[in-house]
């Protein structure tokens, strides 16, 4: 079942034409309450704040919940005042939740009922990041410059996203202080073993879907492209929907959302700046499935057995 308050009664092949002939699936006004009773699983996909108010009454239905909102994803409460700006009134239920992300992962989703998906700039950025903290290459601070289309913030039209307005612009809408840090700095740190922070300036630009992270690391030796060939291979080189796009001629040498649209694949790319020491990571995705839906499909396979592809092996739309 589908629930939606706005569409409540329609088809959601009208509100989703793109799905017609795939469905005849009628939104209901159901309460989340109402919809754990009758389903295995409970995707929750509203905004941040509104999950934290069903999920702890659903957690004890025995019903397994797949949350893509922000309310679950740091295991610090401490941390939510700090990014969100509010306390957690449910911190005992932090540390049940599972990071959504099956790369970092997938051994914890075998056996979890709770999925916290990550948010879409953090995916970005993490996956391009984790290799590096992984070998203990991020020393200081991993500074991501983020460029995100305007499906990351949500279906509610406004002035920021109205057509005029977006159009031929690239705007700084978060310079410093994106609250997605906090979920790249306990990623980071996770699996780096040690305390690992990161700064963000993030970029609205002309696209509807799609995220490019450009992050910068600064190391105190030479490292080699041979040796972050290695550090990459080694973290993602068996990953299904992981591929390196470093191609050494043509046009796309590097990551470009223009070439994961519509698929839940996550590109990665890597350079050196000799000059300065500074190790450029380069990760891209489309935010609304490697970045949202499409990591809570691969969570759910993983936690409930099935393939792990099952669903999602689109191929990306080449839009030319
Ligand atoms: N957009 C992205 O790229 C992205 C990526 C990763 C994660 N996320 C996260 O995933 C969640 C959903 O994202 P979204 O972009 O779909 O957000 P959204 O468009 O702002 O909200 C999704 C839907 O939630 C319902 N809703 C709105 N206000 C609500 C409230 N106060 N209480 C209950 N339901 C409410 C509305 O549906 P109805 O009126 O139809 O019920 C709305 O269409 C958010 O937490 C977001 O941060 C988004």
């Amino acid at each position: 079942m589908a629930t939606s308050q706005q569409h409540s009664g329609d088809y959601v092949f009208r509100v989703n034409p793109n799905l017609k002939g795939f469905t005849d699936l009628v939104f209901t006004n159901d309460a989340p309450e109402e919809v754990a009773s009758k389903v295995d699983i409970l995707f929750m996909a509203v905004p941040h704040g509104s999950s934290v108010e069903h999920v702890p009454k659903i957690a004890e239905m025995g019903v397994k919940i797949i949350d893509m909102s922000a309310d679950f994803r740091l295991k610090n409460p401490a941390d939510y005042p700090t990014w969100y700006g509010w306390q957690h009134p449910a911190p005992d239920l932090l540390s049940k939740f599972v990071y959504g992300m099956p790369e970092l992962h997938r051994e914890e989703l075998k056996s979890t009922h709770f999925v916290s998906v990550p948010g879409c700039i953090a995916s970005s950025s993490i996956y391009s990041l984790a290799p590096l903290a992984k070998a203990g290459l991020i020393n200081g601070v991993a500074i991501v410059d983020a460029k995100i289309g305007s499906s990351g913030s949500g279906n509610k039209p406004s002035i920021s996203t109205h057509f005029s307005e977006r159009y031929n612009s690239v705007r700084i809408y978060s310079p410093s202080g994106h609250r997605h840090i906090g979920e790249i700095e306990q990623e980071l740190s996770i699996v780096s073993g040690i305390k690992t922070t990161a700064t963000m300036s993030a970029h609205s630009i002309n696209m509807v879907r799609g995220i490019l992270t450009t992050s910068s690391v600064f190391v105190d030796h030479d490292v080699g492209m041979a040796e972050l060939w290695k550090v990459y291979r080694s973290m993602y080189g068996k990953e299904p929907f992981v591929r390196f796009m470093m191609d050494p001629s043509g046009l796309y040498k590097y990551p470009d959302p223009k070439l994961v649209m519509g698929s839940n694949f996550v590109d990665l790319g890597f350079a050196i700046d000799q000059h300065v020491k500074r190790v450029v990571a380069i990760g891209s995705i489309d935010n609304l499935i490697k970045g949202a839906a499409g990591n809570a499909i691969q969570s759910m396979n993983i936690m409930e057995g099935f393939e792990e592809r099952e669903g999602l092996m689109m191929s990306p739309m080449r839009l030319v």
